[in-house]
């Protein structure tokens, strides 16, 4: 059984066939940037071009930077607004022919960095938040997602606290890193106070530079890098589009699959 997953990102579109047991990638990633606008038709091409590239497969993960409620996309902070209330799964399946999953980028990340990396074995209430384009968070109790949290929206100062600390806002606004981890720091601290997890995990192209940042930030929370960097969004899609071709209970109960093109056959 060969699953693919996709990770649709603010610059680019990504994609590769997941060793579900493993928790790796198949093969080499295959990128296309995500066109700009972000809208619907546009990103739906873009990611039957990265699906392509992988030949035949059984059915495919695709991640979303917004939430995703049964495999309607119901929120657009960082694409077009054509996305709002879209039914992505079904038009994800019908471009592509085959099972389709759907699920917010950072349940994809948080679910693959649960399973495999840095948040394997931990149990209680652990938060992984990606510091990209914007802050996508997901929330993991005893290794089970609560899906669609969207705590990068929480305000501080009156104001939205991806647009404090994104890593889009340290890059645009040219902060260094002293600069910017205070923001940071601003946010988990934040965070810290409402929900108390026993672990962050820290993902986003920008964990890759853990080193630079981490020291910089005071906090009382224990916090790491995510372990599968990039390909995090890619392998969570991919095991969610597995967990939801055997039916309900797994991960994320939002994340069903959509098989369009089933569904037009019999029709
Ligand atoms: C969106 C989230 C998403 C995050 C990271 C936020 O602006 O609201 O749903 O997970 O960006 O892409």
């Amino acid at each position: 059984m060969t699953i693919l997953g996709i990770d649709i990102g603010g610059s680019g579109v990504k994609g590769a066939p997941v060793d579900t047991v493993r928790g790796e990638l198949l093969g080499e990633r295959f990128r296309v940037p995500t066109p700009q606008p972000a809208t619907v038709d546009g990103v739906v091409e873009a990611v039957a071009e990265v699906a392509e590239k992988f030949g035949d497969c059984d059915s495919v993960g695709i991640t979303f930077p917004g939430v995703v409620v049964d495999g309607v996309t119901r929120t657009a902070a960082n694409v077009d607004r054509s996305w709002l209330d879209a039914p992505a799964a079904q038009l994800f399946a019908r471009r592509l022919g085959k099972p389709v999953t759907v699920l917010n980028d950072a349940d994809a990340a948080g679910a693959a960095e649960v399973a495999f990396g840095a948040g394997r074995d931990q149990s209680g209430l652990i938060m992984m938040v990606t510091l990209g384009t914007g802050i996508g968070t997901a929330l993991f109790l005893d290794g089970v997602l609560i899906p669609n949290t969207e705590l990068g929206h929480v305000e501080i100062d009156g104001k939205d606290a991806e647009l404090l600390a994104a890593d889009r806002i340290r890059e645009s606004k040219e902060l260094s890193w002293e600069q910017w981890a205070p923001r940071v720091e601003r946010y988990l601290r934040h965070i810290e106070m409402l929900l108390a997890p026993r672990l962050f995990i820290i993902g986003g192209g920008v964990s890759k530079k853990s080193e630079k940042f981490f020291p910089l930030i005071d906090i009382r929370t224990p916090m790491v890098a995510a372990t599968l960097l990039n390909n995090a969004g890619i392998i969570g899609a991919a095991v969610s589009a597995e967990q939801a071709a055997q039916g309900p209970g797994g991960q994320d109960p939002g994340a069903i699959q959509v098989d369009a093109a089933a569904q037009a056959a019999r029709d």
